[in-house]
């Protein structure tokens, strides 16, 4: 089928590269110039695992092409898929929609034969309405569907999680474009994936949904985190016990930092809002924004009490430094919050992280090209992103001075054999 991808950031890139994958034929268009030139190279703006590999290869097949001209893109294909960005808006916690539906009135120009279009951007119910209202005003409803087709992956697991999905939604109530679309992604469904066929709203709200709760759940196990502290108890005892019980799962209950990202502190503030604008209140999403916002102070506080308060002239070295390992994605991270405040108080501060380039951090946080400049003679290492390089670290050799302290923010190491080492460690909810 021929496609086309409006946006080359996460979602659209991976998507149309994973679509030129299976056979497509698909163009990625941006109106970043450099971007597309820097694609149209081969080469990958982003860090994503597998991505640069599978971008070549299909590439050099002539499968997949990059450009800025979003009319010709558009007239060229079948299906379009609308993938930019939802940012939370600058005025409220909603979503902000000008870029989809700036797309949506360059598409309206551009329909000569019939084409379905598909919102993969997580966009507010009633968009894709809104949409077609757009899109209606010069072109007959005959001659287009909108659909919804909300994506799921997550950074640094994006290719295996979109070859790989527990399961496809597809909201449009068409069945022509239905059985298209279903043929579209038949080599994923044969691999084991569910296709569920849902109404456009239906599909909209299952993603801000879905979202929303993986972020309770996290947020659940970081709030009885706080209370294994307190009482002695081993925290991943309890995701453990809990996550056996199968209605439970054990999936997303690792207690951690606060939880970042694009996607869900964007996509918890924006359905409380929807649901706000629908008079009903979503108090435990409400609460999951509040208590994720609490734990970000929370970490601060104990990164005092382990320095005894004593953070003037101390170094302090992050490991790792993105909101999660495997990407290069600094978006909500937490240790963002803490820096400021480390620095004001007189702390030399360092970094280093896997993702490899320097990143847009205050400059007084020295970036660090490995883990040994990294914490060489540091006083505290704080763990804060779980990247494999930093699973099996001596640390002792790393440091190469006594009494320096370990936050390991995600749990990597055993509290147990660091006291046999006679590290000063500490960690979370144990
Ligand atoms: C998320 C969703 O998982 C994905 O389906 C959606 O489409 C986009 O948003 P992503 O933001 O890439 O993906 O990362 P994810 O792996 O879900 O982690 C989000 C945050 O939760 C990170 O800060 C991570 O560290 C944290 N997290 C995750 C935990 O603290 N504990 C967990 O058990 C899982």
């Amino acid at each position: 089928m021929n496609l086309c991808m409006i946006g080359t950031g996460y979602v659209g890139l991976v998507s149309g590269v994973c679509f030129s994958d299976l056979g497509n034929q698909v163009v990625c268009v941006d109106k970043d110039k450099d971007k597309i030139n820097l694609l149209n190279k081969g080469r990958v703006p982003i860090y994503e695992p597998g991505l640069d590999e599978m971008l070549k290869r299909n590439f050099k097949f002539g499968r997949i092409s990059f450009s800025t001209d979003i009319n010709k893109a558009i007239e060229s294909s079948d299906i379009i898929f609308i993938c930019v960005g939802t940012p939370t808006s600058k005025k409220n916690n909603s979503a902000d929609l000008t870029h989809v539906y700036r797309v949506a009135n360059d598409i309206k120009k551009n329909i000569k034969k019939f084409k379905i279009i598909v919102t993969k951007s997580t966009v507010p119910v009633t968009t894709g309405d809104k949409i077609e209202k757009i899109i209606a005003k010069k072109v007959n409803k005959k001659k287009f569907e909108i659909v919804s087709n909300p994506e799921f992956l997550r950074e640094g697991e994006a290719i295996r999680d979109f070859i790989y999905p527990d399961r496809i939604v597809i909201g449009t109530q068409n069945k022509k474009v239905n059985r298209v679309l279903k043929n579209l992604y038949e080599p994923l469904v044969n691999k084991g994936a569910k296709y569920l066929n849902t109404s456009r709203r239906a599909a909209e709200l299952i993603k801000y949904a879905s979202n929303a709760f993986l972020a309770t759940k996290i947020t659940y196990i970081n709030e009885i985190s706080n209370l294994c502290e307190k009482i002695g108890v081993n925290v991943e005892d309890i995701s453990i016990g809990m996550g056996l019980d199968k209605r439970i799962g054990t999936r997303f209950l690792r207690a951690g930092p606060a939880y970042g990202g694009s996607c869900f502190p964007k996509d918890t503030k924006a359905i409380a809002i929807i649901a706000d604008q629908y008079k009903s209140n979503l108090s435990i999403i409400k609460s999951t924004i509040k208590s994720n916002e609490n734990r970000r102070n929370l970490f601060k506080k104990r990164t005092f009490q382990i320095m005894k308060n004593k953070i003037k002239n101390k170094t302090i070295t992050f490991l790792g430094v993105t909101f999660k390992a495997n990407t290069d994605d600094m978006r909500e991270s937490m240790c963002l919050k803490m820096i400021p405040v480390f620095l004001k108080k007189g702390a030399k501060l360092r970094y280093y992280d896997p993702s490899g380039k320097k990143k847009e951090i205050n400059k007084k946080v020295k970036f660090c090209k490995n883990i040994q400049e990294a914490c060489l003679k540091t006083d505290l290492i704080i763990i804060h992103t779980e990247w494999n390089e930093f699973k099996s670290l001596d640390f002792k050799n790393l440091v190469k001075k006594n009494n320096f302290k370990i936050y390991d923010m995600r749990n990597i190491y055993s509290s147990a054999k660091m006291k046999q080492k006679k590290i000063n460690y500490f960690s979370v909810g144990r």
